[in-house]
């Protein structure tokens, strides 16, 4: 069993039934965020790019629970710089251990920049994770991307029963490309993010769900700041 909290908009705490935490894509300054979260412990954060609703409090959350920090190559030395310790630096197609989990690095099809001041500093390329829970379950969590057809390598290699997909539009894909990816990586369940955070992320989990309807895939629509268990 696993609980999944959604932190709003592309932000995830997991805690697994013995206790470990893993935090994806931490962003506790989200108008979205629930205030009321508290962090008990955290063994792993993973950060799938650089953009400022993504990796920023990584920092901060690890100087205080001392996690593995899983993110792409760049992005660790940027984090190693700001004082975080444990980071793993890694590149697509690569699997590590994490804490209680086995993470691989995929591709996604987004930028990366860290913002920094005035400053954008090059913060590799924006990824996914295919993450292996101890019981084998595989979940892949898409990070900020369009759909691509490499979506249908990763349900063939690792056919992910649950699957993280934004379909907010704008920055990423709308409900319509994450149908196509859902169809692609055939998970039971796709759990939808990245959207309602502002105005101009206008997709919902209803679009979806009408786009895949007939396909067996069921749209498991989170409530911010509610634990469900998987
Ligand atoms: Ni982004
Ligand atoms: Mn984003």
């Amino acid at each position: 069993m696993l609980e999944i909290t959604w932190l709003g908009h592309g932000s995830f705490q997991w805690k697994l039934e013995t206790g470990e935490v893993i935090v994806l894509d931490p962003w506790l300054n989200g108008p979205t965020y629930p205030k009321d979260h508290q962090f008990d412990r955290i063994d792993a954060i993973l950060v799938t790019h650089g953009h400022p609703d993504h990796l920023p409090d990584a920092a901060p959350l690890a100087k205080r629970f001392s996690p593995v920090v899983v993110s792409n190559y760049e992005i660790s030395l940027w984090l190693a710089a700001k004082g975080v310790g444990n980071t793993v630096g890694m590149n697509k197609g690569g699997t590590t251990q994490a804490g209680p989990v086995r993470v691989t690095m995929t591709h996604a099809i987004h930028s990366s920049g860290i913002i920094e001041g005035e400053q954008i500093i090059y913060g590799g390329e924006a990824t996914g994770f295919v993450v292996e829970l101890p019981d084998k379950r595989k979940i892949y969590f898409a990070g900020d991307t369009d759909v691509f057809g490499e979506m249908a390598l990763i349900g063939e290699m690792h056919a992910p029963e649950l699957s993280f997909l934004p379909i907010g539009d704008l920055y990423t894909m709308s409900p319509r490309e994450a149908s196509v990816a859902g169809r692609m990586l055939k998970s039971k369940k796709v759990v939808p993010m990245h959207y309602g955070t502002f105005p101009p992320l206008t997709g919902t989990p209803e679009e979806l769900a009408a786009l895949l309807a007939g396909t067996g895939i069921e749209v498991m629509t989170l409530e911010i700041g509610k634990p469900v268990n998987w």
